[in-house]
C-alpha cells in the first residue's frame, strides 16, 4: 500500500460501551469530547510516537511512547502489516479526554490514529475494514478485543457488532429526538479490573433476559418506540457486579430515572454512567440531577450531552 498524502489530523469521538444490554456488542458515539491524532508518512518504516499532550483540567497521564504498549500506536501497527504498507509514520496524540473514564479514550485515540492513516493512502480501507486494526489497539488496553467502543468512535452513531469471526458491524438508526447525558465521577476504574470480576459463566434465566433486552432495544430504536427503549435498557449481566466500583452510582441512577431518563447504566466498564431520553431539555434536566446526586453521594463529576446519531469522527485537517 502506497501513501499519496503526506499529513492528516483526525478527531474520534469519545463512545459509550454496551448500552445496558449490549455487552461487548452495542456502542454509540458522542459528539464530544474525543482525541485528536496526527499522522505522517516517514520513510523510515514503522511507527514512532512523537508526543502525547492532553488538554487543561484533564489528570496527568502516563501513556506509553512505545507503540507496541499504546492503543494508538497498536492499532496503526496492525494496520501498516496488514496492508503491507510501504512507508512508516510518525504520530502525536492530543488527548482531549480522560482515560480510564468508561468513555472510550483509548478507543478514541486509536480511531483518531486508523481515521488519519486512512487518510493519507492511495485506497483507503472501509471503516468496516479499520475496526478489525482497532480491536488490535483495543486489546493492548483491556487484554480483550472487542469493538463496542472502537467501531462507534470510527463508524459513528449506533453500531451493532453482530459477530466477531469475522467482525460483522452494523450501523442502527435510532430516533432523531433520542439524547445522551453521560456523568464522568472523578476517579478511575481501569477496564481489565472491571472485566476481571465478571463472572465467566452466567445462569440460562440472566442470558434470557439480556438477549431479550437487547433484541428490544435495537428493534426500539429502529421503530422509534420509546416505550420499548425504556423497558430495554436493562443490564442484567455486568451492571450487578460493577456498580460497587462506582461511587454514586445507585443514586445516580435512582436520581436520573427520578429526572425522567428512559434508562440509565454504566458507561462502557465505568466509571462514567449515561442516561438516555427523548429531548435535549430532558437530557439537561436528568444531567444536573445526576450530578447533585453525585455531589451528594461522594465526589465531584463532569457532564457530557450529546444527540445520540450526531456522533463521529471526522478529518481536521489533510495534506
Ligand atoms: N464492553 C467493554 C466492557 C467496554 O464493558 O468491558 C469497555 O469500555
Amino acid at each position: 500500500m502506497k501513501a499519496v498524502k503526506t499529513e492528516a489530523t483526525a478527531f474520534a469521538p469519545a463512545t459509550v460501551a454496551n448500552v445496558a444490554c449490549g455487552f461487548d456488542v452495542l456502542g454509540f458515539a458522542l459528539e464530544s469530547p474525543g482525541d485528536e491524532v496526527t499522522v505522517r508518512v516517514t520513510e523510515e518504516r514503522g511507527v514512532r510516537i512523537t508526543a502525547i499532550s492532553s488538554d487543561d483540567g484533564l489528570p496527568d497521564l502516563n501513556l506509553p511512547t512505545n507503540p507496541q504498549e499504546n492503543t494508538a500506536g497498536g492499532a496503526v501497527l496492525a494496520y501498516l502489516d496488514g496492508e503491507k504498507a510501504e512507508f512508516g509514520v510518525e504520530m502525536s496524540i492530543r488527548k482531549r479526554m480522560p482515560a480510564g473514564s468508561g468513555m472510550g479514550s483509548s478507543a478514541a485515540s486509536a480511531a483518531a490514529a486508523l481515521v488519519a492513516l486512512n487518510a493519507l493512502v492511495e485506497t483507503p480501507l472501509t471503516p468496516e475494514a479499520l475496526v478489525d486494526y482497532g480491536m488490535k489497539g483495543e486489546a493492548i488496553a483491556s487484554g480483550s478485543e472487542h469493538a463496542d467502543n472502537v467501531a462507534p468512535a470510527i463508524m459513528g452513531g449506533i453500531v451493532l457488532i453482530r459477530g466477531y469471526q469475522p467482525t460483522d458491524v452494523v450501523r442502527i438508526p435510532s430516533p432523531n429526538n433520542l439524547y445522551c447525558t453521560v456523568i464522568r465521577p472523578h476517579c478511575e476504574v481501569s477496564t481489565k479490573e472491571a472485566r476481571g470480576i465478571l463472572p465467566k459463566e452466567i445462569p440460562m434465566k440472566t442470558a434470557i433476559t439480556q438477549w431479550g433486552n437487547l433484541a428490544g432495544l435495537i428493534a426500539g430504536l429502529m421503530k422509534c418506540d420509546e416505550g420499548l427503549i425504556s423497558r430495554s435498557l436493562q443490564d442484567v449481566v455486568a451492571e450487578p457486579h460493577r456498580a460497587a466500583l462506582i461511587p454514586g452510582f445507585h443514586a445516580m441512577k435512582q436520581a436520573a430515572i427520578g429526572a425522567g431518563a428512559l434508562g440509565c447504566s454504566i458507561s462502557g466498564s465505568g466509571p462514567s454512567v449515561f442516561a438516555l431520553s427523548a429531548s435535549r431539555e430532558a437530557a439537561e434536566a436528568i444531567g444536573k440531577a445526576m450530578h447533585e446526586a453525585l455531589t451528594e453521594a461522594c465526589t465531584e463529576g463532569t457532564l457530557y450531552i450529546s444527540r445520540l446519531s450526531d456522533g463521529a469522527p471526522r478529518i481536521v485537517s489533510l495534506r
